[in-house]
Order: structure tokens, then sequence, then C-alpha cells
């Protein structure tokens, strides 16, 4: 099964509407259906952007997919500040980061809450994007299978193939994210390789086959295509260098 390349834009706390509107613009420009035939293209703005973004994906008839970079896991009520995956959907939202690295560090979001939130996504007809990854202290123990299979089986348990199986996973060393440091190309595959391998263990070889896992942290125009030459990486989390619609466009044609 061939599975298609998946090149994903996280602008994290960046761009007012107005900046997020000329992005897409310009990232639409340097793109042509040649790129969309071969990578799936997504944009994940904040929250005040989507809108914007979806409106303007949908005027000039962009192929450009629409993602949220975190949700709440219940569909309305008192939770003051909060964003329903509903109303995600609604907007035109086809994605949605759950478990992000700096929301696991700074926000609280615990394997439980991103268990719920993947949950959740799913109920609503999108597809979750799960983070996870080491610290540079895990590395260094030795203990990133441990860590990271801990991460993707809290997140999954008790979810079959058919429910949990159209998911995306994003491999994100916690200590290659916004350093400038990347995994080399060896250490993304092997622990994008152990995280297939767990997805076949619980859910059998055809999902694991199928689902994409990307690779995140300082992903950038000079390293991708190193990082992409490898068989079990379907794609990129791609933070700073998403916010150049001229890197970006280098990065989804990583394969000119
Ligand atoms: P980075 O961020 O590309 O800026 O390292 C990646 C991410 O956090 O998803």
């Amino acid at each position: 099964m061939t599975r298609k390349d998946l090149m994903a834009g996280n602008w994290k706390m960046n761009t007012s509407h107005l900046e997020a509107i000329q992005m897409v613009q310009k990232l639409g420009y340097r793109l042509d259906p040649a790129d969309y035939d071969r990578v799936e293209v997504l944009v994940c703005p904040p929250f005040t952007a989507l809108r914007s973004v979806q409106t303007v994906i949908e005027t000039d008839y962009l192929p450009i997919a629409l993602g949220a970079q975190n949700c709440h896991w219940e569909e309305a009520g008192a939770y003051t500040g909060e964003i329903s995956p509903t109303m995600l959907a609604k907007l035109g939202v086809s994605y949605v980061i759950v478990g992000h690295s700096e929301r696991r560090q700074m926000f609280g979001d615990d394997d439980g809450a991103v268990a719920k939130k993947l949950r959740a996504v799913l109920g609503a007809g999108m597809t979750p994007i799960l983070a996870l990854g080491e610290t540079l202290d895990q590395r260094e123990a030795a203990v990133i299978e441990e860590i990271i299979g801990g991460q993707l089986h809290a997140a999954l348990d008790g979810l079959d193939a058919e429910t949990g199986g159209g998911l995306v996973v994003a491999y994100e060393p916690i200590w290659a994210i916004g350093t400038g440091r990347t995994a080399s190309d060896e250490q993304a595959a092997e622990a994008v390789g152990f995280l297939r391998g767990l997805i076949r263990e619980s859910w059998g070889e055809a999902t694991a086959d199928s689902t994409r896992i990307l690779y995140g942290g300082s992903m950038n125009p000079g390293n991708v295509a190193g990082l992409m030459a490898k068989r079990d990486i379907d794609g990129g989390l791609i933070g700073g260098a998403a916010l150049d619609p001229d890197k970006f466009a280098a990065m989804i044609r990583y394969y000119k």
C-alpha cells in the first residue's frame, strides 16, 4: 500500500488572521497541481485565523487541507476558553494535532487528556495527528522506546483498527523542536519504524502499512529530502520553516 506524503505546517501561536490570509495565498502561488498530486498539504493556523484561511482555500480552489493545533474533548458546555471538535469540523477543519509536546509540557496535556482529545477528534469525523516524542534526557538514558511506546499505547488504548486506524502519528523528539538540531535521518527512521511496529502488533499489517507517520523537529529545506528518503517517514510536521511560504513550498517540493 502506498501512503501519500503529508506535509503539515504547524503555525503555533503566530500570525494574525490577516497575516494568515497572506501566508496561505503565497503558498498557493508557489505550488502546482503536480505537487498536490504527490503530497497532501496541510496548514494548521491558530484558531483565530481558521475561518479566514478556510475562506481563502475555498475561494481560490486551493487543494490545501485545514488543521487545528488543539481542541477540547467535550462537545459543548461550561469550559471557558476552550474549542470543541465539532466547532472545528464545522469550519472545514479536517485534522487536529493532539499531544504536541508544547501542550504536554506547558499546558498540562497528560496522556489521559491526549487520549480523550484523540477520541473526540475521531468522533467528530476528523483525523487526529498524534504527536509524541522523547526529551534529551530520555534519549541519553536510552529509554526512548519505553517513552514513545508508552505515549502511543496510552493514546490508542482500547481503540480498534476500524475506529482509530485513520490517524496520523508525528514523531517529534522534543530536543529537536525549534532548536535547529534535527534528528539524523537514521534516528528519525528508527523511531518511526519502531512506532509502526507497535501499530502492527496492535492493529495488524494492513493498518500499519496505511498509517502515515511524520517526523517533526527542525525540519527544513536542507534536511527534508534525507528524512523523506527513509521508507517509513511519510511526511513532516513543520513549525518554524512553515511560517515562510518559500521554505514550506520548497519542502513540499522536496522530491524535485
Ligand atoms: P519546528 O517545530 O519545526 O519549529 O522544530 C515542529 C513542531 O513543533 O511541530
